[in-house]
């Protein structure tokens, strides 16, 4: 089932995400839905409270963007209870993100590309991976989602005054998307 995407200045984007245990209910339903809104949406990433649901759970596919970033050809993972540390010794690199819960808004972010990720799968099957390049960089801003933030709050003070504006139409409802959203006024 596509779910709608909620939209920056809804609350539930701003909540925490605990960990949740093999019991959760509708656990997977909801990854399927996930799933399937992600796909319906065109995103590459999908953290569970976008879809409104403040669970740490996150949905990943961004090997449309293999050409690009061939680290991304086998980039398929649900993660469940992520947790992530930045390894210090890599470099920081500028790209440009966006998101789901921010329609129209595409601004440089910088980031060290080289993670260790600790995560269970849906069976809850404890894993350990290092990694880097680009999926390293959605790993962080999905998990960033179970942490309450944006991609926008890693922004100098300067570029996100040059959003406002865009945040303000979110805000508003007045944004175009072309997929399903429920945003913080509009609640369609
Ligand atoms: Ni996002």
């Amino acid at each position: 089932m596509i779910l709608p995407i909620y939209l920056y200045g809804h609350p539930v984007l701003r909540k925490i995400s605990p960990d949740i245990t093999p019991d959760f209910p509708g656990l997977k339903d909801l990854v399927e839905n996930m799933k399937a809104t992600m796909y319906a949406s065109d995103g590459i990433g999908i953290a569970a409270p976008q879809v409104g649901v403040n669970a740490r759970i996150v949905y990943i596919d961004a090997s449309v963007l293999a050409d690009t970033f061939p680290e991304l050809a086998e980039s398929k993972y649900v993660l469940i209870n992520p947790h992530i540390e930045v390894l210090e010794d890599g470099e920081k690199i500028s790209r440009e993100e966006g998101c789901l819960s921010l329609p129209g808004i595409h601004e440089p972010v910088s980031r060290i590309e080289k993670i260790r990720i600790n995560y269970v799968d849906e069976q809850f099957q404890p894993h350990e991976e290092i990694v880097s390049g680009y999926l390293a960089r959605v790993m962080q801003h999905e998990c960033d989602h179970l942490d309450a933030l944006l991609f926008i709050d890693h922004l100098s003070p300067i570029r996100k005054q040059l959003i406002k504006g865009k945040l303000n139409s979110i805000l508003k409802g007045k944004v175009k998307c072309d997929y399903r959203t429920k945003g913080y006024k509009n609640n369609k």
